[in-house]
């Protein structure tokens, strides 16, 4: 059933339209959702549309290469997993799932905070290819006993999400009454039971946790404010980090600018997926811009809205170095399995592919 699925997948519209079907829709809505009305995911899709990529003729391009290079290492494909909390809602297993794709093509695998899964074992699965998210909560004790603990683990790039000072309000969790752990009311059970095989999937698996947040004596307290966060944190971050460390969810160059000036390795533009602030400008119409102010030569990655390798190679075009994909990766896993995701992985690339020779080019960038 999963690999019929995973057959039908030729786009990642088909992976959505799949993944609408089978997932419970107070899991479907939590995973597309996105900030009030959600004019911020139109805003950016709108500019990702409107963008044109120039065809080019006779240059040879049949030798045409994927890698990029990412803080010293050479990845198969110029794009990677964006940190996704909870991903084994999507499936039983999608974290590890992710990482064996992150270990396949040696991209990235972002593992978010809220992983449903121990970052050690995302970190061994992925064959070191992971960077662990951090969001910066309360007066930072059980932040920097985290990041202590990827230290330890291995890990060598952290990635510090800023864009999240407070939740961002989004109706279509609201509406669901959308929490973690959930709590089963009349309107969830008949929404599980109309999902079946979902919910005993989950039922044989048990229900995901928040894997990350039990550490031998300390007690992490999951409800603290990420809203203290300022320069000094970012400081003490960088003291505490001898890794690499990004910056994810960056929308302003000015803000770019003080980044840079600051000591972080590179900037993650990202609006988040829209999952924020509804009225922020669009990430890929800022991405030129913040190109602008951080120079040529420093790394910039890009966030929100791929949906396919056209849309990366017009990032790649527009001054990323490297771009990640979110959600899609999730309605592949809700659609087909591990099966699904290695499908819309191979379309992406494919797609990617073609659009570089149709534009005479034979890297990305
Ligand atoms: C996210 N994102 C996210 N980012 C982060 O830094 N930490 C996190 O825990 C999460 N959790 C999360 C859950 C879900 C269900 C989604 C869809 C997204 C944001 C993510 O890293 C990335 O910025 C967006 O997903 C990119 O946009 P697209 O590709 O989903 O449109």
């Amino acid at each position: 059933m999963k690999h019929l699925n995973a057959r039908a997948i030729h786009s990642a519209d088909d992976a959505r339209r799949l993944a609408r079907r089978h997932l419970p829709w107070m899991v479907f809505d939590y995973i597309d959702g996105a900030a009030g009305t959600e004019t911020g995911a139109t805003r950016n899709r709108s500019a990702l549309d409107a963008a044109v990529l120039r065809p080019r003729i006779l240059k040879d391009v049949s030798a045409r290469s994927f890698s990029a290079s990412l803080f010293g290492t050479t990845t198969e494909r110029p794009f990677g997993i964006a940190p996704m909390g909870m991903c084994n809602l999507s499936a039983p297993g999608a974290d590890l799932m992710l990482a064996r794709l992150a270990a396949r093509y040696k991209v990235p695998h972002g593992v978010s905070t809220v992983a449903s899964t121990p970052l050690e074992k995302i970190l061994e699965t992925a064959d070191g290819h992971a960077w662990f998210q951090i969001y910066f909560s309360g007066d930072g004790a059980g932040t920097f006993k985290l990041i202590e603990r990827a230290r330890m683990a291995g890990y060598e790039t952290l990635v510090l999400t800023v864009d999240v000072p407070e939740v961002g309000r989004r109706p279509r969790e609201l509406r669901h009454g959308f929490k973690m752990p959930f709590r089963i009311g009349p309107r969830q059970f008949v929404d599980f039971a109309l999902h079946p095989v979902w919910s005993l999937n989950m039922l044989f698996h048990g229900k995901p946790q928040m894997a990350n947040f039990d550490m031998p004596g300390y007690d992490f307290d999951r409800t603290e404010s990420r809203a203290a966060a300022d320069w000094d944190t970012l400081a003490r971050i960088r003291d505490a980090w001898p890794g690499h460390l990004v910056v994810k969810g960056v929308l302003d160059p000015e803000d770019a600018e003080l980044l840079k000036e600051n000591g972080v390795d590179a900037i993650q533009v990202s609006s988040h997926g829209a999952r924020q602030l509804e009225s922020a400008p669009s990430p890929f119409a800022q991405l030129p811009l913040i190109r602008e102010a951080v120079g040529p030569d420093f790394p910039l990655f890009f966030d929100s809205g791929l949906r396919s390798g056209e849309d990366v190679l017009k990032v790649m075009q527009g001054g990323a170095d490297f771009a990640f994909f979110g959600r899609i990766l999730q309605f592949a896993i809700a659609a087909g399995g591990e099966a699904g995701l290695n499908t819309l992985w191979q379309v992406l690339s494919d797609e990617l592919s073609i659009a570089m020779a149709q534009c005479g080019l034979t890297t990305p960038q």
